[in-house]
């Protein structure tokens, strides 16, 4: 019996930033964003939205009541947490109307949340087959306005419904992992932004990927060539193909291309969104398979890192007829509505933050699920 992921769908904010406007905001050389880091654009959010809003817009685009009935966890993988008790999975449960009788929670470490939420659930799905687990992966990258990390910037959810004989792929149960303590990025309690040696960051995960890739072929007895296609989280879509560059040497130039060529499918997404931490690896492999050369039967390859440091490497296997289940056209419609903002647009809304001061605020943000009113520091949202 196969165990995997049986639909998927992104969610991002109606916003977006194009990296030339930034570039010359900041006295910045364009190709250093299009070229050198690899975005061309960089979803923006709203003080009305957050991860339970993307979490739950990602959701609802794939729950039926049947699978309602049926789910026993919500997980959510989130750096963007926004209280340190309750969990953003009871409130997205709750909005989503997925039955009582289920487990609601969080899980954390910097961009692997979404892995460990993906491979808990394949482990609860495999002792319980008739059952469904759901994982979202919902961040919001932000580094501030003027800083190194502006342009790597992002937001969105990505939510998986794991089940027993999946449409989509199911899970090859070949995980290796890795882990380092390691300052190349932290958020300590009362920072609104991370702290970060960007340079250092790129280096760890390089190292952290060409490691767990020679104990991948050391423990899975797998070469490049039993790949499909490598997918990679991707902070800036730049950084994932250094990491697989590092490993070109051991290739013939053939193999080299049909990766390379496998990896530029599946940035077409990141590149229009920036980073959305958890989920990044996660729309990487929505990109690969709404826009890459796949067939059933082939092996994908994950890279999962979260800084700090915890990497996984894992695969999956597409399913017969998976592409009847792709929601190609959605996904890019999503994309090409958005509204693009201007730099001074942009400014004032990454500025503008929610009232922390207990009193009572309401706002006509008519998006599904958007908070409409904050009080007692309760966020309540749209139904
Ligand atoms: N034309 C084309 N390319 C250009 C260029 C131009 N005019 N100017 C510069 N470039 C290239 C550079 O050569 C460089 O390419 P390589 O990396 O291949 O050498 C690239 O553009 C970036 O240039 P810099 O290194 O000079 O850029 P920077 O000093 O501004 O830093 C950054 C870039 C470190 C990514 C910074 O944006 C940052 O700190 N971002 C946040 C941290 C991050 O994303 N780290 C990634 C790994 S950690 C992780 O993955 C977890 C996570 O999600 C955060």
């Amino acid at each position: 019996m196969n165990i995997g992921i049986d639909k998927i769908s992104f969610h991002v904010p109606n916003y977006y930033l194009d990296m030339t406007d930034l570039a010359n905001a900041r006295e910045t050389d364009p190709n250093k964003f299009h070229i050198g880091l690899g975005q061309d654009q960089m979803a923006i959010i709203p003080e009305t939205q957050d991860i339970v809003t993307l979490g739950a817009s990602a959701a609802a685009k794939i729950l039926t009541d049947e699978d309602k009935k049926n789910i026993d966890m919500v997980i959510v993988g989130t750096e963007s947490s926004t209280d340190f008790s309750k969990s953003a999975s009871v409130i997205i449960h709750e909005l989503l109307e997925i039955q009582p009788f289920a487990r609601s929670f969080e899980i954390k470490h910097a961009c692997y949340g979404g892995t460990a939420a993906l491979q808990q659930a394949n482990d609860y799905v495999t002792l319980h087959p008739d059952r469904k687990v759901l994982v979202i992966a919902a961040d919001i990258a932000k580094y501030g306005l003027n800083t190194g990390g502006e342009p790597t910037q992002g937001c969105g959810a990505v939510a998986m419904l794991v089940t027993k004989n999946p449409h989509l792929l199911a899970f090859n149960n070949d995980s290796v992992f890795y882990s380092e303590d390691v300052y190349d990025f932290w958020r300590p309690a009362g920072h609104d932004y991370p702290l970060v040696d960007g340079h250092m960051s790129n280096q760890v995960y390089i190292d952290s990927f060409t490691r767990i890739w020679e104990q991948n072929k050391k423990v899975n007895h797998t070469d490049s060539s039993d790949y499909a296609a490598l997918t990679f989280h991707l902070p800036y879509t730049k950084m994932g193909r250094k990491a697989l560059r590092a490993i070109f040497s051991e290739m013939s130039e053939e193999e080299q291309q049909r990766l390379e060529a496998r990896y530029d499918e599946a940035v077409v997404y990141s590149r229009q969104v920036g980073n959305l931490y958890t989920g990044s690896l996660y729309l990487g492999l929505m990109s690969l398979l709404d826009n890459g050369d796949l067939a059933a039967g082939d092996r994908i390859g994950l890279f999962s890192y979260g800084s700090g440091a915890v990497s996984e490497f894992f695969s999956m296997t597409l399913m017969d007829d998976y592409k009847t289940y792709l929601s190609i056209e959605e996904n890019q419609a999503l994309l090409s509505s958005r509204q693009q903002l201007s730099i001074d647009e942009y400014e004032a809304m990454f500025n503008k933050k929610l009232p922390t001061d207990g009193e009572t605020y309401t706002f006509s943000d008519y998006t599904a699920y958007a908070i409409n009113k904050i009080s007692g520091d309760i966020r309540y949202y749209n139904k």
